[in-house]
């Protein structure tokens, strides 16, 4: 059983306050798009797991572990516990979403795994665990994974695992800039409250732009590109400063939008037609400024068996 699933960027990832649970109440607008991991469920003897970079892609899998600290692995063991089946099955995980990119790979690979699972334990036609139920799964796994089973546009709140999903038209046409190492999410989630804290600043609470959803719903590449905000973007930017760079390039050579994508590292640039995808992706590398960069499109839809 082999499922496709798409990378994330946020369009507006507004943070709020902590909770008690240590969380930040978000209200995070996700767009899946077409940079997809592949993961393979397939029954075995006991859980073994496989990771390698997806043909053509140069993503750096040595950080990826192998073991219960994978997500994937936590989804396999959910969906057996929840099924009352062994955990017995080989996963075989290819990337080509950047790892600790601020794309949600690892929430990514996660979906795919309680989708493939899920299917290869149970193959009745009413299955026991249908798509929801899946994402409520998911979302004990991680705040991101319940939106890469669901794909598409859609606003999270609470932690961001709570979806609804938005009214897109058409297709926006990305370029992403990654980043040599990852960033960790706790840690901006920490720089974001220590940023906030020195200025003595509380911590709003955010409210989805009516200005992106309208871009969003009349397919306005330059409105959404105005209108594109990352709360993290300033502690992404206060632990890599370097990506301050990255963003400047991105704007000089005339993308209609420009944010660090959710943690960071990577960045992404919103073109206003595919052509000027092409060529912004083309310039952008000639500058030097990014690892490596990469085209995608989106929306496109969450977790899907291929
Ligand atoms: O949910 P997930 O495990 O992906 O979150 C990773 C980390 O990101 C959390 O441990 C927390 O530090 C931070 N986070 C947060 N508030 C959220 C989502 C994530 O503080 N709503």
């Amino acid at each position: 059983m082999t499922v496709r699933v798409p990378a994330k960027v946020n369009l507006q990832l507004g943070v709020g306050p902590t909770r008690d649970d240590g969380y930040h109440d978000l209200v995070n607008v996700f767009h899946a798009v077409s940079l997809f991991d592949e993961v393979t469920a397939a029954h075995a003897g006991r859980l073994e797991v496989r990771v390698q970079a997806a043909p053509h892609s140069r993503v750096a899998v040595e950080g990826v572990p192998a073991d219960d600290d994978n997500l994937a692995v936590r989804a396999a063991r959910l969906v057996a516990a929840r099924l009352d089946v062994e955990p017995h099955v080989a996963l075989r995980i290819r990337k080509a979403i950047p790892v600790a990119g601020g794309m949600a790979g690892g929430s990514a690979d996660a979906a795919a795994a309680l989708v493939a699972c899920a299917r290869l334990w149970d193959d009745r036609e009413q299955p026991v665990l249908a798509r929801d139920d899946l994402m409520e799964l998911g979302a004990e796994l991680g705040s991101d994974v319940p939106f890469a089973v669901l794909g598409g546009t859609a606003v999270g709140v609470g932690r961001g695992e709570r979806l609804t999903s938005a009214l897109t038209r058409g297709t926006f046409h990305w370029v992403f800039a990654t980043a040599d190492g990852g960033l960790s999410t706790p840690a901006v989630y920490a720089e974001c409250d220590r940023i906030r804290e020195a200025a003595g600043e509380g911590a709003p609470r955010p409210s989805v732009s009516e200005e992106l959803m309208t871009a969003l719903a009349t397919g306005d590449a330059k409105g959404l590109g105005a209108a594109l905000t990352n709360d993290l973007q300033a502690a992404a930017l206060s632990l890599r400063p370097s990506l301050g760079r990255v963003l400047g390039a991105g704007h000089d050579l005339g993308a209609a939008g420009a944010v660090v994508s959710g943690s960071g590292p990577t960045c992404a640039f919103l073109a206003e037609t595919e052509e000027d995808a092409a060529g912004l992706a083309v310039a952008l590398d000639a500058t030097g400024v990014a690892a490596q960069v990469l085209r995608a499109s989106g929306p496109v839809p969450g977790a899907t068996v291929v």
